[in-house]
């Protein structure tokens, strides 16, 4: 919604292309930017559930991530890692979607309850054909959310079970009757129903959940989402698996969805940041040219998001249906020496790049994006948090949902910025990226990302009063905590001056800032 006016400066061609592939160095003249705030057009919320979570049975992002077990030497409260929950707490985690991805679509709900020494062991096909001890089944999760203070978003097994296999868990999860599954859900040791507040109906149907054609995975969703439901008042949602930005034709495979795909709620999109062909490189290590197609590659969501909306909206123009971003995030090549199909990969300054353009672009676009699930929380892809044994970080993508927290439920202001582009090879973007937003405390929060990480920035804005916030950048484009140095990268206090009236910030090469405007 918001208008970006940006205009390519030749100054700022030349020093990109001088500078390519090393390491940045000061700027000596910041570009000039000027930011203007509408704080007379507040568009629709921007839902909480926009900061989202996403936690696969892959890799160690449900084991050791979140579960060690209540007889782990690693500090835990009944079995989840006390130093993870605290942490995610500092974020107001939403929402998190479990058990899959890919692993939803042969998972047997039935393999996770019950007594743990008791529990089937599997085999994971799909992330490194390791064994799943189902240690942590449907009890960990639900109660973990609890928890947390997160809804639950449940994907549903359509890919290889029934619909009654589906339905039955959702009776076992939520009635509250004196039945069969609530009583053996009450001898598990849970008395009351939980909350199943989102419901996904398979995913990735086009893929891994059953290599469907969209008109097929349409007449899939309409019959499956007829037979799977939850006592009224528990208010579910529930989300038709949709289409993907990697590959296919995503605005065929919508409209098959919002042709055929029944009564919708919500449908789901999935987009990585990874380039076609496979040569994603390393999370670490990259050069400037890296760097910028990363960024080029978030910035496509934009186009993502727009297009699929207006798919929705020739069958839904009063925006009922509800966008659902549920994987999003960078990929690249995992860390050497990891195991196969663990998908561990670092995570620095980039990565806080990547999270703050796409946060700001699902700030613009509420109108119909009301969820997104970046993938995924710990240990996997664009991941919070980096665990190993006893050891524990935050990434710099974790701390910038630790700075946006105040956009949580905030109402969104269009912002146009007038701004140079960075430009670097065959890439060019708007070197600054902004977004605005009145906060549930009455205060204007100004979020600012350089996306240039050799020059600087001076932005002047429309804002008046003051202005202090945090800042994250580091000395270098992939600048990262390590389990020897935690806090390498981490936010700083951070202020905007007045001049002439007006607030105007000092913007660092290759920084995300946000601040607060009482
Ligand atoms: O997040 C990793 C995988 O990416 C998920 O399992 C799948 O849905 C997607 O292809």
């Amino acid at each position: 919604m918001n208008t970006r006016i940006w205009a390519a400066s030749a100054l700022a061609l030349t020093l990109s292309q001088s500078t390519l592939a090393q390491a940045p160095a000061p700027s000596p003249t910041p570009s000039e930017v000027s930011v203007s705030v509408d704080v007379n057009r507040p568009g629709p919320v921007i839902d909480r559930h926009i900061y989202g979570q996403f936690a696969e049975h892959l890799g160690h992002g449900i084991y050791d991530g979140i579960w060690v077990g209540e007889g782990s030497k690693i500090p835990n409260i009944r079995g989840y890692r006390t130093d993870v929950i605290n942490a995610l707490k500092e974020i107001k985690v939403p929402v998190v979607r479990w058990p899959g991805g890919c692993f939803g679509d042969l998972y047997d709900w039935r393999d996770g309850i019950g007594p743990r020494s008791k529990r089937p062991v599997r085999i994971n096909v799909h992330w490194g054909g390791v064994t799943e001890d189902n240690s942590f089944g449907t009890h960990e999760f639900m109660n973990f959310t609890e928890l947390l203070g997160a809804d639950a978003y449940v994907s549903l097994n359509v890919g290889s079970m029934t619909p009654l296999d589906s339905a039955r868990w959702l009776e076992y999860m939520t009635s509250n009757e004196k039945a069969t599954l609530a009583d053996e859900r009450r001898r598990n040791g849970r008395d009351k129903p939980w909350t199943v507040k989102f419901l996904g109906i398979g995913n990735e149907t086009w893929g891994c959940g059953g290599n469907m054609s969209g008109e097929y995975a349409a007449e899939v969703n309409a019959r499956y989402s007829t037979f799977v439901t939850a006592p009224a008042e528990m208010g579910m949602v529930k989300v038709a698996s949709g289409a993907t930005g990697n590959g296919g034709d995503y605005k065929a495979f919508t409209e098959a969805m919002m042709k055929g795909g029944g009564k919708l709620q919500a449908l789901s999109f999935h987009y990585y940041a990874m380039p076609a062909g496979g040569k994603r490189g390393p999370a670490t290590g990259f050069d400037e040219s890296l760097w910028t197609r990363e960024l080029d590659l978030t910035r496509k969501m934009e186009t993502f998001v727009s297009d699929v909306s207006a798919v929705m909206d020739k069958y839904d123009p009063d925006k009922k249906v509800a966008l659902y971003v549920d994987e999003w995030g960078s990929w690249y090549d995992q860390e050497p020496g990891s195991h196969p199909g663990f998908l561990l990969q670092q995570n620095s300054l980039r990565d806080a790049e990547v999270a703050a353009l796409s946060l700001n672009i699902f700030h613009r676009h509420t109108d119909r994006v009301k969820m997104t699930n970046i993938a995924q929380m710990i240990n996997v892809l664009q991941a919070m948090i980096l665990t190993d044994g006893p050891k524990f970080l935050r990434t710099p993508t974790y701390w910038v949902y630790h700075m946006y927290v105040p956009f949580q439920e905030a109402t969104p202001l269009p912002a146009s910025v007038a701004t140079p582009a960075y430009t670097s090879g065959s890439f060019s973007m708007p070197q600054v990226d902004a977004s605005a937003a009145r906060g549930t405390d009455g205060k204007l929060y100004l979020s600012l990302v350089n996306t240039d990480p050799v020059r600087s920035a001076r932005v002047t804005t429309n804002l008046t009063g003051t202005a202090t916030g945090r800042i994250l950048t580091g000395p270098a484009m992939d600048s990262h905590n390590s389990f020897d140095a935690p806090d390498a990268v981490s936010p700083k206090p951070y202020s905007g001056r007045s001049e002439n009236g007006r607030l105007v910030f000092d913007l660092p090469a290759r920084a995300v800032a946000v601040v607060a405007i009482p």
